[in-house]
């Protein structure tokens, strides 16, 4: 049995700690949050113990790994100082706010990153995942495009998280820059991106954007494009289509039930589900799982293959060449932003 402590007992904190009170190989020990009320429910679930803080939860010797899910600027200080006391982690994404921390957080942990998963839930997609498998088989032939759409859900989330979520490009856009990674299994050359506020002008006013889309060119020169929103008021929409020189693959979207009707002239299905939870929580469970079993194979020759910290800053290097581009109405090279932290 695997003992964890969890550090932020916010919305996906709580996602992962449902997800691991029905792992059998994993039980929550302690939680620290700095919302008291937070940590505790947790704690009361799980027969855990509230502990003060993040260094607590490290320190413990009776914890073995951490999952770290508070807030973006805390997940670089809390994975290197758990990844140094010997603990595996459970890192969200993104790394660190800013490329600049990024590569900080990186050479801080040295060898330790080998301790290191990072939470790409969407790699744990099952239909995401046969596409990636079709894809590596040569099925598709070589990929000419990608076409990658996520959109909502129905509401934003709140100006304290989008302060410090580091914005639309490092803080959503960045599981799809690692998407197209991890689909081609190749290495981007250029992005080109742009983005707007349309629907809500909260983000304009922390300095952020609403609507992008990016195009990535791929070292095959394969074309990968991005098409991301933080709110669709039709439910949650999210798909990804894959085009090659011997065929078409596509994961669809996922509709709320499979109930069609056909009557007089019209067909009706199932709209989308308004909840992201319908389509995401088996992704973050898969990944949640996966961890538990990284953490129980670390110390032996079959140690499993999780998302690491080097993909963490790969897709922050795109996530800031995106930026970049959007900023400066111009194409942005991966070199160009690799010299800055090289
Ligand atoms: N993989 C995904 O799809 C996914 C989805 C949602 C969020 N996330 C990431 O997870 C992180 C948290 O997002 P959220 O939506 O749960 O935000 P949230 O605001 O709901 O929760 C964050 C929690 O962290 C707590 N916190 C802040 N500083 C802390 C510290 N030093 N120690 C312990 N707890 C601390 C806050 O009090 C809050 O309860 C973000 O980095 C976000 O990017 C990833």
């Amino acid at each position: 049995m695997i003992s964890i402590g969890l550090i932020g007992a916010g919305r996906i904190g709580s996602v992962h700690a449902s997800h691991l009170r029905h792992n059998p190989h994993a039980k929550i020990v302690a939680v620290t949050d700095p919302q008291m009320s937070r940590a505790r429910a947790i704690a009361v679930e799980h027969g855990a113990r509230v502990v003060k803080d993040a260094a607590e939860v490290i320190a413990a010797k009776d914890i073995d790994a951490v999952v770290v899910a508070s807030s973006t600027e805390t997940h670089s200080a809390a994975t290197i100082a758990a990844a140094r006391a010997g603990k595996c982690v459970y890192c969200e994404k993104p790394i660190a706010p800013t490329l600049a921390e990024a590569r900080q957080m990186v050479d801080a942990l040295g060898k330790d990153h080998e301790r290191v998963m990072v939470g790409f839930n969407r790699r744990f997609d099952r239909n995401h995942a046969a596409v990636q498998k079709d894809i590596t088989a040569g099925r598709l032939g070589r990929v000419q495009t990608i076409q990658i759409t996520s959109r909502g859900p129905n509401n934003v989330p709140s100006v304290d998280y989008l302060k410090v979520s580091g914005g639309l490009f490092f803080d959503k856009m960045i599981h799809f820059f690692d998407m197209v990674r991890w689909l081609t299994g190749e290495e981007p050359v250029d992005i080109v991106a742009l983005g707007s506020v349309i629907a809500d002008e909260v983000f304009r006013d922390v300095g952020d954007v609403d609507t992008a889309v990016a195009t990535v060119r791929m070292k095959s020169g394969a074309l990968c494009q991005i098409d991301n929103a933080r709110r669709a008021v039709y439910g949650y929409d999210d798909r990804v289509e894959v085009f090659g020189t011997k065929g078409l693959i596509e994961s669809s979207r996922i509709t709320e039930g499979s109930i069609m009707r056909i009557l007089d002239d019209k067909i009706l299905t199932e709209g989308l589900p308004k909840d992201p939870m319908i389509r995401m929580a088996p992704s973050y469970e898969a990944a949640i799982s996966a961890f538990v079993d990284f953490v129980g194979s670390f110390a032996t020759p079959e140690r499993l293959a999780v998302p690491t910290v080097h993909d963490g800053i790969r897709s922050q290097i795109m996530a800031e060449a995106a930026t970049r581009s959007s900023r400066e109405q111009r194409i942005v090279s991966i070199a160009e932003v690799e010299k800055l932290i090289a």
